[in-house]
Parts: C-alpha cells; sequence; structure tokens
C-alpha cells in the first residue's frame, strides 16, 4: 500500500490540516481542508485509493485533526442492503473497483484488456501556495498512471482535472475521461441549459430522480445549446434562496456534462471531454489531459454566478481597461460593403460616443455573401481598392477609436481559392468520397495540419499589423460533423479544439494588445477554456431586446457582463421581426459590454441624440456594472424581472425592472432592491432619458419618481419602491447611491 506523500504546510489559511502544531499528523488522517469565500471542501486522500471528497459545501471553520477524523466517521456510509458487502467509493474519477455503479470516471481498453482499473496513489501534493492537490496513481496491472488535480480559485471555486498516461505496450483506446463531484441527497432539482442559434442558454429546470441527467454536445464547438453551468439544488432553489452546487465543463469541442443519481443514495455532477471512436489513442508513455470541471457551491443561484465572476475577474489576463462602447456594422450592412458609406458610419458612431468600430463579415476576396471566399484572407480589391481598408482603419483611429475586423478562421467555403487548393486540410471523413453535410455553406479547415495552421497564423497576423487591427471578432458559424483528418482518417475534434487554442494563443503573443471575442454564430462559444484567452464574447445573433433579457440573464450564470457583448440594433429587430423602443433596447444592453449594431444613416436625429444619451449612461455606470455583483430577481406578479449590479463596497447600485410580459401599463407595485447596506441611507432615482413610461398616460409616476428619495438599504430591500406603470417590453433604470 502506498500512502500519499507528507503534504507540506501552508501559511496560506485556504489549507486547514488542523492546528499548526498538527500538522505532521496530517498524512497520517489523510484529510486535507481547502477554505476560501465561504466554501469548505474536504478531501480524503489517505489513500491507497483515488481521492474522495467527503465535503463540498459551506465553510466548515477551521477544524482540528480529531474533528477531521470524526467529519470522516460522520459521513462515512454504511454497506447498502442488498448491494456490495462494503459502501462504494464516490471518489473523483469513479470506479468499478470500487464499488461505484454508475458512470466510470475512465474508459477504455488495450486490445479489449485494461478496462478496469484500480488505481493506487503514489504521490500526494499539496501545489503550490496550498490551495490545491495533486494526485499521481497508478495501477500497474492495468498499466496507467492517472493524473488528478484539485484546486480552489478565486472566488471560492474549485477547478478540478485529470489525465491518464499509458504506461504499457500497445494502445490504450481512450474512450472518456470524467471528473465528479458528490452532492448531498437534499439536492433534488437540476437546472441547466439548452436553446439554438439567435436562442442561447435556455433554462430547463426537472426534478432529478434515479437517473443520470445526461447532456453531450458533438457539435465540435460548445454549441448555443451548450449545458453551461449544470446546477443542482435544493427543491426551490432560486436566485437568492437554496443550496445549489454547479459544474462548467471549461471546453470548446465535443464535452459531456452530467448528474447522475443512484438507486443506493449516491449523487454526482461532473464531465469531461466527449471523444469520439478511436480519437485518443495512447502508445506508451502517451498522455491524455481532460478539461477543468469548474464547481461552485453557493446558496442561491446569484451566488453561485458571482463565484465565477470573482474568479474570471481575479485572472491576470482579465480585461482592465474601460470596456469601449463598440459599434458593430453587421446589422447595419451585411455584406453591403461601401468604404465611403463605412467612414460615414464611422463619424456618426463616434459622434454618438463609440469607442470601438468593428468592420464585420465581407471585407476579404470573393466574399459578396455567405457561399464563397471563407478561407481567402486577403483584402477584397473589388470592394476595398488599393488601400482603402487601412484609411478606413487610419480614419478610425483618427477619431479615437479602436479598430475592429472579422475573420472565421477555421471555416472555408468550397467556393474559395482555398478550398481549390488544399481541400486535404479540410475535416472529412476517411475515404467516403464525400464532404461532410456543408453547414452555411462552408466547411471546416482541420487546424491540426501545420500547413493549414501556419496559413491562417500568417494571415491572420499580417492582416492585424497591416491593417492596423486592435480587435478580432472571431467567428465560427457551423458544427463540425465527421469531422475526420484526412491524412490519419481518425477523428479530429480534441486535436482541431487543441490546435484552435494554440492559434489564437500565437496570435495574441504575436500581435500585443489584441482583444479578441468569441463568436460562433452569436453565443455558440461560450466557456470558461475559450475565455482564457478571449475578451468577451457575443452573446447571440438575436439582439431583439425582449429575447435577450432572458439570453443574457442566463449568460451571466457564467459570464461577468464585462466579457458579454450586448448591442442596440434597430427599431425593428433584424431576427424576429419585434419593435421596440430604443430605451428598452438601451436598457437591455446596459449590463454588459455595451454597443451598437445599427445602420445610424437611417437613426433620426432624435434618435442619435438618445443613444448618445444612453452611450453617456453606460459609460458613467460601466465600471460600477463590470466590477459590481451581479442580482436578478424575477418578479412574477408584475410580469417583470429585476437585473442589477451591486459595487462590490455596496456604495451604489444600479438596477432595471424591465416589463417582460405584461399585457398593460397598470401600476406594478413596489418592487425591493437586493444587495445593498442593510445599515446604508441611499438616494434612489431614476435614470438615463426620459424613461418608457405609459404612453397613453394610463399610468401615473409614483410620487418620489421625479425627485428621488433617501432610504436605508434595509427599507429598500424589505419594503422597496413603487414604479411607474410600465408599457410591455419597456424598462427602467434605477440607481441607488449610498448618502453616508
Ligand atoms: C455570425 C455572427 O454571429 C454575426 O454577428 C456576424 O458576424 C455573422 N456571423 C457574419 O457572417
Amino acid at each position: 500500500m502506498t500512502r500519499p506523500d507528507e503534504p507540506r504546510t501552508t501559511e496560506d489559511s485556504k489549507v486547514d490540516s488542523g492546528t499548526d502544531s498538527q500538522s505532521a499528523a496530517l498524512p497520517v488522517q489523510g484529510l486535507v481542508h481547502l477554505r476560501g469565500t465561504g466554501v469548505s471542501v474536504v478531501i480524503d486522500v489517505t489513500g491507497p485509493t483515488l481521492p474522495r471528497i467527503v465535503h463540498w459545501g459551506a465553510d466548515l471553520g477551521e477544524l482540528a485533526d480529531d474533528d477531521l477524523a470524526a467529519l470522516l466517521a460522520a459521513t462515512a456510509a454504511p454497506p447498502q442492503p442488498g448491494f456490495l458487502d462494503v459502501a462504494a467509493q464516490v471518489s473523483s474519477v469513479p470506479e468499478a473497483s470500487l464499488g461505484w455503479q454508475g458512470r466510470p470516471g475512465l474508459s477504455g481498453h488495450r486490445d479489449g484488456r485494461a478496462w478496469s482499473p484500480r488505481f493506487t496513489v503514489v504521490e500526494t501534493r499539496l501545489a503550490t501556495g496550498g490551495d490545491g492537490l495533486a494526485v499521481r496513481l497508478r495501477d500497474e496491472v492495468v498499466g496507467l498512471e492517472l493524473d488528478w488535480e484539485l484546486e480552489l480559485v478565486a472566488g471560492g471555486l474549485l477547478r478540478q482535472r485529470a489525465a491518464v498516461t499509458s504506461r504499457a505496450p500497445g494502445v490504450f483506446d481512450l474512450q472518456g475521461l470524467a471528473v465528479v463531484l458528490p452532492v448531498p441527497p437534499a439536492a433534488t432539482e437540476l437546472l441547466d441549459f439548452a436553446g439554438r442559434w439567435s436562442k442561447e442558454r435556455t433554462p430547463q429546470r426537472r426534478p432529478w430522480g434515479v437517473g443520470t441527467h445526461l447532456r453531450e454536445s458533438r457539435r465540435g464547438r460548445t454549441g448555443p445549446d451548450a449545458v453551461t453551468v449544470l446546477v443542482a439544488g435544493e427543491p426551490g432553489f432560486d436566485f437568492d434562496a437554496g443550496e445549489v452546487w454547479g459544474v462548467h465543463v471549461a471546453w470548446s469541442g465535443n464535452h459531456v456534462s452530467y448528474a447522475e443519481a443512484l438507486a443506493s443514495g449516491e449523487r454526482v455532477i461532473g464531465g469531461g471531454e466527449l471523444l469520439q471512436p478511436g480519437e485518443v489513442r495512447l502508445g506508451p508513455g502517451e498522455t491524455y489531459r481532460g478539461p477543468w470541471l469548474y464547481a461552485g457551491w453557493a446558496r442561491g443561484l446569484d451566488a453561485l454566478a458571482a463565484r465565477f465572476h470573482d474568479y474570471l475577474r481575479a485572472r491576470p489576463q482579465h480585461p482592465r481597461s474601460p470596456r469601449p462602447v463598440t459599434m458593430n456594422v453587421w446589422e447595419a450592412v451585411y455584406f453591403d460593403h461601401d468604404p465611403a458609406t463605412l467612414a460615414r458610419m464611422a463619424d456618426l458612431a463616434h459622434g454618438v460616443g463609440v469607442e470601438r468600430y468593428v468592420l464585420d463579415d465581407g471585407w476579404f476576396r470573393g466574399r459578396r455573401s455567405d457561399r464563397a471566399g471563407l478561407g481567402d484572407w486577403f483584402v477584397d480589391d473589388d470592394v476595398w481598392p488599393g488601400d482603402t481598408l487601412s484609411s478606413l482603419a487610419a480614419h478610425v483611429h483618427s477619431l479615437g477609436m479602436q479598430f475592429g475586423l472579422w475573420f472565421e478562421p477555421e471555416m472555408v467555403n468550397p467556393d474559395s481559392d482555398l478550398f481549390r487548393a488544399h481541400a486535404e486540410w479540410v475535416l472529412q471523413p476517411e475515404g467516403a468520397g464525400r464532404w461532410p453535410l456543408p453547414g452555411r455553406h462552408q466547411q471546416v479547415v482541420n487546424l491540426a495540419v501545420p500547413a493549414a495552421w501556419d496559413y491562417l497564423h500568417e494571415r491572420i497576423v499580417a492582416t492585424v499589423r497591416g491593417i492596423g487591427v486592435d480587435y478580432i471578432k472571431w467567428d465560427h458559424n457551423r458544427d463540425l460533423i465527421e469531422a475526420g483528418d484526412a491524412m490519419t482518417g481518425r477523428p479530429g475534434v480534441h486535436a482541431q479544439t487543441e490546435a484552435l487554442y494554440r492559434l489564437i494563443d500565437a496570435v495574441k503573443a504575436d500581435c500585443p494588445g489584441l482583444e479578441i471575442e468569441s463568436c460562433s454564430g452569436g453565443g455558440g462559444r461560450v466557456d470558461l477554456e475559450i475565455l482564457q484567452r478571449t475578451d468577451r464574447v457575443w452573446t447571440s445573433d438575436c439582439i431583439d431586446a425582449l429575447e435577450r433579457q432572458q439570453i443574457q440573464r442566463w449568460t451571466t450564470q457564467l459570464v461577468p457582463p464585462e466579457l458579454m457583448g450586448a448591442h442596440v440594433g434597430a427599431d425593428r429587430a433584424h431576427t424576429t421581426g419585434r419593435q421596440h423602443t430604443l430605451g428598452f433596447r438601451a436598457v437591455t444592453a446596459m449590463f454588459a459590454h455595451f454597443g451598437i449594431e445599427w445602420d445610424l444613416a437611417e437613426a433620426t436625429d432624435a434618435e442619435l441624440a438618445e443613444l448618445a444619451e444612453w452611450v453617456a449612461v453606460h459609460k458613467r455606470f460601466r465600471s460600477l456594472i463590470h466590477t459590481g455583483t451581479t442580482v436578478r430577481r424575477d418578479l412574477p406578479w408584475l410580469g417583470a424581472a429585476l437585473h442589477g449590479a451591486v459595487a462590490p463596497d455596496r456604495s451604489a447600485a444600479l438596477y432595471s425592472i424591465s416589463a417582460l410580459e405584461r399585457t398593460s401599463a397598470s401600476p406594478v407595485g413596489a418592487v425591493r432592491l437586493p444587495g445593498l447596506d442593510p445599515a446604508r441611507r441611499y438616494r434612489v432615482g431614476q435614470v438615463g432619458p426620459a424613461p418608457d413610461l405609459d404612453v397613453v398616460g394610463a399610468a401615473v409616476p409614483p410620487a418620489w419618481w421625479r425627485d428621488g428619495l433617501v432610504l436605508p438599504g434595509r427599507v429598500l430591500a424589505g419594503a422597496g419602491v413603487q414604479l411607474p406603470g410600465l408599457d410591455p417590453e419597456s424598462a427602467v433604470l434605477i440607481e441607488a447611491r449610498a448618502v453616508d
């Protein structure tokens, strides 16, 4: 039997291995207690088998060794009558050899053998800084080594991953490697997300009975229907109530997320990459490393979202400069590029306060529609003759704005010079004599082909440097199906995903200061691994404010507002045909990285003036929105929803109240303002240009509306404030600012 090495003690308060004087006893106890931001994780690394999470949830306070030992005893389940003679061990990579009768963590075989490992610990290390563990395990019989890591990161978020190395002759055919976390029996409801193009992150909720809620994404990208966060919680959990445990698989390719409840009582949530047959075949000494599984425990969905936000905000690469108000010209001109029109658009954008101007699809060779040109990343001389595109960038810069440009590097139209020259670079099934079914008239370039990767890298970097590009909108408009490597015949999504990460990393390294937006036909590539190397996500192609309210509300379950693009569109939404006032469109885009996507040449002077006012409102509040704590509430009795940002020191807050399901403008009743300091006094007032009050005058604003009022935070949270009657699909903005 191999015992874990002695973990080093650390001064970091996150590690509690008993009292300092007893720290030497830790390896004997074999329990590691990580604490941070109101969370405790107690891990049993006694060995010899896989680490086991004994507790993941509320902070247990400082625990001496005796307490930890007693906790282990208190939580050890007895054998279940009618099942095995021993209690099943729910480890982080569950194994049948330890009695786990659900989905195995590791699945695979070596020529039909080596399919049921029982790993024993070789070495256990505390991670640098003491906020994590790294355990190496081995099974000599099956010839595999397993490396498991767990870290408690900023925000009290956990992350966990595993890697497997083959240590025996032959090929180990890996079919899956998932990591899981246990959740208590009280978690009997599940929430996750589905969706489609233009309707991303649609919530779905269900009771969690015995069985597996399994979500598999085989789109070769994160997907508009991605799980995003899989939440298990106490019955009735809400934004501000109920214990919740949530996981996110940080991977931009095929992936699996699941919640599994066994009849014997165990419950786990977890996931990993979804591997296709033959996709990962490990020769001796070869390693496969799975993606991070991020996991958060909290009371209420807002607190869970805050853990993800706090983690992202603590990263060194997190954008810290004010997020520039953006003009994207896609819905203004689509493929109709005319240099003079687009220069005029830049002037109009500058006039309303825009700080970043993005030229979307249509600037490169042959790209007059979505049927041709993808892959030919050279400026199209037909529409941008001579140096007119560089001149537009220079004009944008001269106005003090940044210049952004659209790319879709992984894609190729069959009608392109690239495809004609290098059809072998395209992902395709081996020897089938057919191409994968087209999507938006395009196929997918195999980034794992070094020459293809080099070509794209060179084209992107040369264009960025040549034109003076500050920002790339990096798009990806189709799913990967039958995505095989033409040279090896093997499935290629895993290699594609890794090559994409390398490509973005290399472009960023070669173009210092360049920011990148992750777009995928709207919000189809929103995950924490793409966000390690990009600076915002395009949330959805639907900028209808009503739809956006839902899409953004749930995107913030994972993504903080400063990384989530939201644009004010035309009064008539292009994707739905709905018409909304400018006020509703602007308030909806407010709690995000704000932008405009509207042909400003068609806007009236009054609209331009009002838009400029909304841009100014956003600039006034963006540092609050982009550093604050997100609060969300359903106000079903009002047919409305509250969304807000509260400053970290609770000195100020901004709220929107949006009428999403109303049919008339009758008064909506008192709305409570959450998140404020109960003891402080706040001045509350309406913000922005004249709000969309009841247009027929049926509702009179409440007495305080015109001049504002001052009340303690506890009163605002407990009694609330009356609002004016809101028309259906309208919104108001309210500010609360501490006066003491
Ligand atoms: C899909 C994106 O989501 C849109 O915003 C736009 O960039 C188009 N692609 C361009 O083809």
